[in-house]
């Protein structure tokens, strides 16, 4: 038995859906922990990092379970918390604080996936675009660059351009509500998969591949798992994005492309515990990474809870399989 010390974020006053969701999994890993016979308290760390690192002091947990997805509520600040702990040597289990901080920028994971010489949509940021002699069109996607959980996202995120003018003031026009800043990538026109990844002894175990479904979708709105499909149960894009877990015959290469892809995302960016890679796929050029996932959401309707389900492995035992995926020291 050892005492466990869950870490999530500081959720206070008035919080979007996204933001409240932390909160569900810091219960669900507190009852996890709890019936594996661990001791396990839980602590919201907040950007006040000397009160943060006065308490992690005076429990002096033998081993901390990390969900801090934001501070301050800015994504930008994911990896404060983590590195505190290391700072502390403090032991903690999911990733670590280098891999958190690369993986939630898009476009530095971008760049590391495309070192890695695994496939992702071209992408711009704004100083790319203002550079003389910038081009982009075609159809993209402008999403946060820092923020998850489809922050900002609804079908006006899709739009056409003609050229880098066009798309960087679209860009400078979605900055408030996407965190402040923005990177546009080329609209990936195709099936969504998820791939959930759990931390073992000799490497991860890639859970049953997800596909997400678009059904009853008007043909004028983009393909998108977007904010309210999230987070808005009552909405017709929450309701009408099912996940599957059946495929047939045909799609056996492909999926086991995606498999082979996701095990080399978690290589490449040395990834523990668990993740989730999200892919689209062209009909032609094939899948593309969208982006990583570190330490993703662990709530019971969320894609890694439902891919457990699907292996057949419960909750907690996957809780025990994350706790003894730690670094060696
Ligand atoms: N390049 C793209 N082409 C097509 N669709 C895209 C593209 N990028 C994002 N999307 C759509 O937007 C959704 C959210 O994008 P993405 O996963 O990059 O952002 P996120 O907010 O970090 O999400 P998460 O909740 O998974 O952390 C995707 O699930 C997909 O439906
Ligand atoms: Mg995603």
């Amino acid at each position: 038995m050892s005492r466990v010390l869950v870490l999530h974020d500081l959720v206070a006053g008035e919080v979007r859906a996204d933001e409240a969701d932390v909160l569900v999994q810091r219960d669900v890993v507190l009852a996890a922990l709890r019936e594996l016979g661990h001791e396990a308290e839980a602590l919201a760390c907040g950007l006040d990092l000397a009160s943060a690192e006065r308490e992690l002091r005076r429990r002096r947990p033998e081993l901390v379970f990390n969900l801090v997805e934001s501070m301050a509520r800015t994504g930008r600040l994911i990896h404060f918390a983590p590195c505190l702990l290391d700072a502390l040597a403090i032991p903690y289990v999911g990733a670590p604080a280098d891999a958190i901080y690369v993986t939630s920028n898009k476009h530095l994971a971008k760049r590391l996936l495309i070192a890695a010489g695994l496939p992702t949509p071209p992408s711009w940021l704004l100083p790319d675009l203002e550079r003389a002699g910038a081009s982009a069109s075609g159809r993209v996607i402008v999403k946060s660059l820092w923020e998850h959980g489809s922050v900002g996202l609804d079908a006006s995120s899709v739009i056409d351009v003609r050229d880098a003018h066009e798309l960087a003031a679209a860009m400078r026009a979605r900055l408030d509500r996407l965190g402040g800043e923005a990177i546009a990538e080329s609209y990936v026109d195709g099936r969504e998969f998820n791939l959930a990844l759990l931390g073992g002894p000799n490497g991860p175990t890639v859970l049953p591949p997800a596909e997400i479904e678009f059904v009853a979708w008007d043909e004028s709105a983009p393909r998108i798992v977007d904010w309210r499909a999230k987070w808005d149960e009552s909405s017709h894009e929450y309701q009408d994005t099912p996940r599957r877990f059946d495929f047939d015959a045909v799609d056996a290469p492909l999926v086991a492309r995606l498999v082979a892809i996701a095990r080399a995302a978690w290589d490449c960016f040395g990834l523990r515990g668990w993740a989730r890679v999200d892919f689209r796929v062209d009909r032609e050029r094939g899948p593309f990474v969208l982006e990583v996932n570190t330490n993703p959401c662990l709530s019971p309707d969320a894609g890694f809870a439902a891919a457990l389900q699907r292996a057949g492995i419960p909750f907690a035992q996957a809780i025990a399989r994350i706790l003894d995926d730690l670094p060696p020291r």
